[in-house]
């Protein structure tokens, strides 16, 4: 499973990738306002940025919510740099501009799926990826994973190489269910994604060996 991190924050970017395990970023105008980046400008500098300190995928929102405008600003974003990968919602005109988007080999991330029905159809107009967001359902007592489920098992179905993105991810169990189900990637906070570290019995059985060593070579 491929592991992006959910965030527009620089220092997080930069940590995740030091550990040598990210595989791309996602961000959202949401995300890059918490980080206080206004202004076009701010903006496509600071995905410019991101791309510099990743090696993979840069998701990076269009604003515009008509089909020219997706298109005149998703060939913008996607112009700054090879890896940007062009992230549009999911609406009647973002099918139609994903759909022209795969015809030119700029990579898509359909976002905000609720729905099984929703990612068939972006898969069918040639996403790269689609974002079903597990987080949000939760919190209004959906359970996000029968979706990733679903999901998975329509791709497979009919075999599309749209990729599951599994996006809101919250926490670390998020992470593990998704690749229990198989999604292709997940996105997610580092807090989740340093969660994967912790096990009280590592931290005992390394101090255990820690001190057994220092016993015999005081
Ligand atoms: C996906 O790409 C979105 O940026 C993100 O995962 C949304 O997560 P949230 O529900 O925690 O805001």
């Amino acid at each position: 499973m491929k592991f992006f991190i959910d965030t527009a924050n620089l220092d997080q970017i930069r940590e995740a990738q030091d550990l040598g395990i990210l595989d791309g970023v996602t961000t959202n105008p949401s995300l890059m306002a918490k980080e206080g980046i206004s202004g076009d400008e701010n903006v496509f500098n600071h995905y410019k940025t991101i791309c510099e300190i990743v090696d993979g995928d840069v998701s990076a929102e269009v604003i515009a919510t008509d089909y020219e405008g997706m298109i005149k600003e998703g060939e913008y974003l996607a112009s700054l740099h090879p890896q940007i990968v062009v992230k549009i919602p999911m609406i009647k005109d973002g099918i139609k501009a994903i759909k022209y988007f795969s015809s030119k080999g700029i990579k898509t991330n359909c976002t905000l799926i609720f729905s099984a029905g929703q990612a068939l159809l972006a898969a069918k107009a040639g996403a790269t990826y689609v974002s079903p967001f597990i987080g949000r359902l939760d919190d209004i007592s959906t359970d996000g994973m029968n979706l990733i489920e679903e999901i998975r098992l329509i791709f497979d179905n009919y075999a599309y190489n749209t990729e599951i993105l599994a996006a809101s991810v919250r926490h670390t169990m998020h992470i593990l269910q998704c690749a229990h189900i198989g999604a292709d990637v997940m996105t997610g906070p580092l807090s989740a994604i340093l969660g994967l570290l912790k096990h009280p019995l590592t931290d005992s059985g390394l101090a255990q060996f820690l001190a057994d060593h220092a016993k015999v070579n005081a």
